[in-house]
């Protein structure tokens, strides 16, 4: 059997194995333009609960603007986007905001505001999301433990400019995980960093997804990062789902356009 044949029988099966799993992220023929630029052309995905999935596309190939559509950061002109049972495009602003309290969104750099120290940074969404954890009045407790879980209980008072690029970045994800979140959207998450400390984000996105069951969507332009955390990865080329299997099933094709993502 030839590589493309044994990248379909493999697609088979894995299409025989998702019919038994929950869809938590459901996108069909997604289109988006700015413009004359046709970034989004009918890409399609789901996201099972549970998993992993890597997304990676060249740079400006519209992997940020998929996962914000998720969110209804950005709007797609076209297609269809469901997430955990509903679909966003039908939603008030109340209920999307309530929705995006279960999503956890990594944005691309660390996104932490400046002026803040570490802890007014993770009260911050406590804050925005008040009804979902009911009524609080010491939020002390809630920022340790995600400080912790990221290994960084000691930075409370910290300004972002006092840590590291490497430190910074945790601290964005227990921004992230402080409200629980069952979904994670990670966009470029070791991106910047050194091969060290990649590593080491890549391992607590692991015992993240361990620890809490969240399924996540992972945007990275980094192979090893793909290859340690996918279970399966998905291909963003001219504004579509171009390829789709394990790492194992992607770096064997012969597709020049998915060979040229595993060339180092
Ligand atoms: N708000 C916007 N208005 C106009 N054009 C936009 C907007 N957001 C994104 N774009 C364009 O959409 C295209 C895709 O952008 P996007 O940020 O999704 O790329 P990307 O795949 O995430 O790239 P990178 O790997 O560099 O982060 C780019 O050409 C970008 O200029
Ligand atoms: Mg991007």
């Amino acid at each position: 059997m030839d590589k493309t044949n044994s990248i379909a029988t493999n697609n088979i099966q894995n299409v025989e194995s998702e019919r038994n799993r929950k869809a938590v992220i459901r996108i069909k023929n997604v289109c988006k333009s700015f413009g004359n630029n046709h970034v989004l052309n009918g890409f399609n995905m789901d996201l099972y609960e549970g998993e992993n999935v890597v997304v990676m596309g060249k740079s400006g190939s519209g992997k940020s603007v998929m996962i914000k559509c998720l969110v209804g950061l950005v709007w797609p002109d076209s297609g269809y986007i469901e997430v955990m049972g509903k679909e966003i495009s039908t939603l008030d602003r109340q209920t999307l905001d309530e929705l995006r309290s279960d999503i956890g969104f990594l944005f691309q750099g660390s996104a932490l505001y400046d002026s803040m120290t570490v802890r007014e940074n993770l009260e911050f969404p406590l804050r925005r999301h008040q009804k979902k954890l009911g009524n609080l009045s010491d939020t002390s407790t809630l920022v340790l433990e995600a400080l912790e879980n990221v290994g960084l209980g000691h930075t409370m008072d910290l300004m972002p400019t006092e840590l590291s690029g490497g430190m910074k970045r945790r601290v964005a994800l227990a921004r992230t995980l402080i409200l629980k979140p069952k979904i994670i959207l990670y966009d470029e998450p070791t991106s910047g960093l050194d091969p060290i400390t990649a590593k080491e984000i890549i391992e607590l996105m692991r015992s993240i997804q361990k620890k809490y069951g969240t399924s996540s969507i992972i945007i990275t332009h980094d192979v090893d990062c793909a290859r340690v955390i996918s279970e399966r990865m998905i291909l963003l080329v001219d504004g579509i789902n171009y390829a789709e299997g394990s790492y194992a099933q992607l770096s064997a094709s012969i597709d020049p356009k998915v060979e040229a993502f595993f060339k180092k």
